[in-house]
Parts: structure tokens; C-alpha cells; sequence
């Protein structure tokens, strides 16, 4: 069946004993976009990914992957789709290589196209020269590209991925960006969880933010900035101890709730965009005699966003 969505949640919850890990959770993932499913721990995430992959099921809702229903054709949905969990699932013992054939056997490819994706695939994640090591001695990035590997053996359409880049490096990190990247150019839809507010804005096009098993933004990047109000006053304070009663004097123009970042003797304060509101800032501050080290005005980042949202949770009007 075509539809025009990759995939597609309907009203989806799921509670564990009482306790509700999804509610009433909807989105539409187009066919060949980069989907973000942004939320902090235990807001959901794993959750969803493995309803979407069959390995658990909703207590009501419907989730559509390529329009067919996860809970009514599990098999047909797992044909579709690949999946790296949250913990990568390749066998310790084995080597890459041999990892990478066994999951092209357990789709039933045949031993010598198994074979040859194994090592086409071991090349394109730089990984050739490791491929006959036992995957005990890979790094943590060595297993993370590994694991992306296993997914692409059967070239699927529909790729999931369950936070790709937790625990890796900076370099690591951008090594794998770009890797999603070329998935979704070369026509592969891919939805990824993460908690990197950085890697959604770098890698999706579209996004969910979830916290509490509820979506309490959706919308592009640029979008979901826009709802924490257009402007940002960054502040940096020459005496750290004087954050507190900064942040008082402020919260007279701030929108949201101030950020205070005690390493970097900063606040991130989230103001109306208009006119005089430097000066107005500055005239607060010194009225108190506190120091300024530096201000300015900028453009809001996507952790101003999320630290917004999650805090007063947008959608709670909706609840009620
Ligand atoms: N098998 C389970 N039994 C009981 N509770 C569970 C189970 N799996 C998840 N939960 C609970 O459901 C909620 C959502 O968990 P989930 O693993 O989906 O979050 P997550 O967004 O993936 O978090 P993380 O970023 O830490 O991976 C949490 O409160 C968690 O404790
Ligand atoms: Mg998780």
C-alpha cells in the first residue's frame, strides 16, 4: 500500500504497570525526511521505537510503517524496517565481519551476498581494516558504526534509530551525522531519538520534542525555536556568585524561566524582541551594582527551546 507517510502514529499510549510511559502520542514521519524524537530520559522514546518495531505493543492507538499496522502484520512491518536499539546488539565473540554476514543469513540472503554486503559495508564505515577482529576489542564508536552496518545489510527503506550517537565523541559523533545523512539522501527514511538537542537540529528536519510520554512541541527546528519567543539576552556576569541575584533582577523582562549556566557565570534569559530591551537589561543590572562582563542578543538555540518546553510544558492547556 502507498501512503504518503513513512510512518504514522495515531494517538498511541502505553503504560507499564500503572505507570504511563506514552500518552496519546500522534505525528506523521514524510517518506525520505530525517524525523527527530527529542526527549531526556524516560520521556518515551525506546518505548515508541519498539512499538514501532513490534517488540512490544500499545495499550491503544495505531502506528502505520508504510502503512501497514505494526500490531496486525508484525512480520510485514519487520520486513520493512531496520533497527539500532538503544544498546548495540552485535555478538561480542564474533568479528565484524562475521557479525555483519549472519545478519544478511538471518535475512535470508545467501552466504555470498551476505558475504559481499558484509564487506562493502565494513568498508563504507571505515571499519575494513577491524573487520577480522573480534568485536571484544572494537571501541564504543567501532560497535556504534557496526551496529549501523547490521542495519543496512537488507537496505532497508525504513530505518529507526534508538539514540545512534549516545556515548560517542565529538569525532565520532560527526562521522555518524554524516552517515544519516547519506541514508535519508539516498532515499531512505530514517527517524532517530536522541537527547542532543544539537544532533536534531543538525541532522532533522522535522521534530518532536517528548517529555513525560507526552509530544509538547512538533514542528522543524527553526520552528520549535521560534515558540520560546523570538530573542535571547546572553548575559555573563564577572562574579559567579552574583548569578542568583542577577537573575532576580531580570526575571522582570523574561518571558520563561532563566537559564543559569554556573560554569560559564552565564544567564540565557528569554525576552520579548523589541526595541530598548539591551538597555533596559543593562539599566536592572547596574541599578543593583551588579558586574557585567558581557551582553548581547541572539538568535535562540534549540536547548533554550527544549529547556522552555519541557519546564511548562506548552500542551498542558490541551490536556485538560
Ligand atoms: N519494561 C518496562 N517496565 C516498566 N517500566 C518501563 C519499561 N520500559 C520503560 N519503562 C518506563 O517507561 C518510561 C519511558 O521509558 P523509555 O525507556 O521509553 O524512555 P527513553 O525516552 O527511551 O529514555 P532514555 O533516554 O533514558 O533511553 C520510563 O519511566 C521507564 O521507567
Ligand atoms: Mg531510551
Amino acid at each position: 500500500m502507498h501512503t504518503d507517510s513513512a510512518i504514522e502514529v495515531k494517538n498511541v499510549s502505553k503504560s507499564y504497570r500503572g505507570l504511563s510511559a506514552l500518552k496519546k502520542v500522534s505525528f506523521k514521519v514524510r517518506r525520505g525526511s530525517i524525523f527527530g524524537l527529542l526527549g531526556p530520559n524516560g520521556a518515551g522514546k525506546t518505548t515508541l521505537v519498539k512499538i514501532m518495531t513490534t517488540l512490544t505493543r500499545p495499550d491503544s492507538g495505531t502506528i502505520l510503517i508504510d502503512g501497514v499496522d505494526v500490531v496486525q502484520s508484525p512480520s510485514t512491518v519487520r520486513a520493512k524496517i531496520g533497527l539500532a536499539g538503544q544498546y548495540a546488539a552485535v555478538d561480542e565473540n564474533l568479528t565484524g565481519f562475521e557479525n555483519i554476514t549472519l545478519v544478511g543469513r538471518l535475512y535470508h540472503l545467501s552466504k555470498s551476498h551476505s558475504q559481499e554486503r558484509a564487506a562493502f559495508l565494513l568498508e563504507q564505515f571505515g571499519l575494513s581494516a577491524a573487520a577480522n577482529k573480534r568485536v571484544k576489542e572494537y571501541s564504543g564508536g567501532m560497535r556504534r558504526r557496526l551496529d549501523l552496518a547490521a542495519v543496512l545489510v537488507a537496505s532497508p527503506k525504513i530505518i529507526l534509530l534508538d539514540e545512534p550517537t549516545t556515548g560517542l565523541d565529538p569525532r565520532s559523533r560527526i562521522d555518524l551525522w554524516e552517515i544519516i545523512d547519506e541514508l535519508a539522501n539516498s532515499g531512505s527514511t530514517v527517524l532517530l531519538t536522541t537527547q542532543y538537542l544539537e544532533e536534531a537540529d543538525r541532522l532533522a528536519s522535522d521534530l518532536v520534542v517528548i517529555d513525560s510520554g507526552k509530544i509538547i512541541a512538533n514542528g522543524t527546528p527553526s520552528e520549535i525555536k521560534a515558540l520560546v519567543g523570538s530573542t535571547i539576552l546572553d548575559v555573563v556576569l564577572t562574579d559567579a556568585k552574583e548569578l542568583y541575584r542577577a537573575s532576580s533582577c531580570l526575571a522582570e523582562i523574561a518571558r520563561s524561566e532563566i537559564r543559569v549556566e554556573v560554569e560559564d557565570v552565564r544567564l540565557r534569559v528569554s525576552v520579548d524582541d523589541r526595541r530598548g530591551v539591551l538597555v533596559d537589561a543593562v539599566r536592572l543590572l547596574d541599578s543593583q551594582g551588579i558586574d557585567v562582563a558581557e551582553i548581547s542578543v541572539v538568535r535562540p538555540s534549540l536547548d533554550d527551546a527544549f529547556l522552555t518546553l519541557t519546564r511548562h510544558g506548552l500542551i498542558d492547556a490541551d490536556d485538560q
